[in-house]
């Protein structure tokens, strides 16, 4: 029996594509499905400045196989330094469509990340006039506070009074982890929205840790408990257009996941259609799986939503997904939701 499911063509708010052996490998994986994505610029060194942008724009393009259509959405990295003339100039040029907030040392290659908010004020204000949205990555640093409640912390100590200083500014916060996350942005005034990942949708804190430890669930925002995971099921499927999908897809090599000290990220570009069309079956809401992975991202970045669409097929066979996307940086392990997937995306 099969039961088939057309939508238009979803597009991912918050992909890594990396860059060199790395990019060329994984990019494919998201092209296959997504029109377009919203590209992080979490590189080494990070994507800065308009031009680093427009280089780093154009390196993916070339490492687009002949054939594939993708539009890559760039972003900004924010720096102390970050000039406010720079990003309206790439802003106005249509280069960007976002400036991406990392607290220093939050995440993979966050170095170069905001230490002291005041220091970008003037930047955030020019954001806030010319309308371009705020991507943050919601935790806090410091080493006192829990890993698991960062996010928390981040919201009501960072994140709330940033936006009664600038209500003018569009957030998105990003892969939202916890239920705190999602009340904020399901309650908050203004112009604010989240997207959420895959796998937090699939996996709690216990996958990680029950019955061995499992380096490919590790990303940050770590997964939480299963009772944000519900929460977080319950905003995807709610159909409220604040929450949308943002992959984070973020590729690592398998010696740097499987080792004493493993990255954080998780590579689901490959599976995600098929896992998201598993979840929203699951919570008997097929027909908002077109808003959260096509409809609700493209209407907050003020785009059209693609006039493509693709078709998803529930088999009995499940689908025959590598266990790894192979690159020539070195293999990647792909999300393995813990059981077989049986919606298939048609071509
Ligand atoms: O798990 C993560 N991986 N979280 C991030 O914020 C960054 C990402 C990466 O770049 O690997
Ligand atoms: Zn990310």
């Amino acid at each position: 029996m099969s039961t088939t499911l057309s939508i238009r063509r979803p597009d991912d708010w918050h992909l890594h594509l990396r860059d060199g052996a790395m990019l060329e490998g994984v990019l494919p994986e998201t092209a296959r499905h997504f029109a377009r994505a919203i590209i992080m610029p979490n590189l080494v060194p990070p994507v800065v400045t308009g031009d680093d942008a427009a280089a780093y724009r154009d390196r993916i393009m070339a490492a687009l196989p002949e054939g594939m259509s993708f539009e890559p959405l760039m972003t900004l990295y924010l720096t102390e330094a970050t000039d406010p003339a720079d990003v309206a100039a790439a802003h106005a040029a249509g280069l960007i469509h976002a400036v991406k907030l990392y607290p220093a040392g939050a995440t993979t290659n966050s170095a170069s990340g905001v230490r002291d908010l005041a220091r970008v004020t003037p930047v955030l204000e020019k954001m806030a006039e010319i309308g371009l949205p705020l991507c943050i990555h919601g935790e806090v640093t410091s080493p006192e506070v829990d890993i698991f409640d960062r996010e928390q912390v981040f919201l009501e100590t960072v994140l709330d009074p940033l936006r009664r200083r600038i209500p003018d500014l569009k957030v998105t916060l990003e892969h939202i982890t916890t239920s705190q996350g999602i009340d904020y942005v399901a309650g908050a005034s203004g112009d604010i929205a989240g997207t959420i990942t895959t796998h937090h949708l699939m996996i709690n804190r216990n996958h990680i840790l029950v019955g061995g430890i499992r380096p490919h669930y590790y990303c940050l925002p770590v997964a939480k408990r299963s009772t944000h995971q519900q929460a977080l099921r319950k905003a995807a499927i709610s159909g409220n257009p604040r929450f949308f999908l943002g992959t984070d897809s973020a590729p690592h090599t398998d010696p740097n996941k499987e080792s004493a000290c493993g990255c954080a990220g998780v590579f689901s570009a490959t599976n995600t259609l098929s896992c998201l069309a598993h979840v929203f079956e699951e919570e008997g809401a097929l027909d908002k799986l077109e808003g959260f992975a096509s409809l609700f991202g493209p209407a907050r970045y003020g785009l059209p939503p693609n006039d493509v669409r693709i078709t998803l097929e529930k088999r009995d066979t499940p689908v025959a997904y590598p266990p790894k996307v192979e690159t020539g940086a070195g293999p990647v392990t792909l999300f393995d939701p813990g059981h077989p997937l049986h919606w298939h995306v048609l071509d």
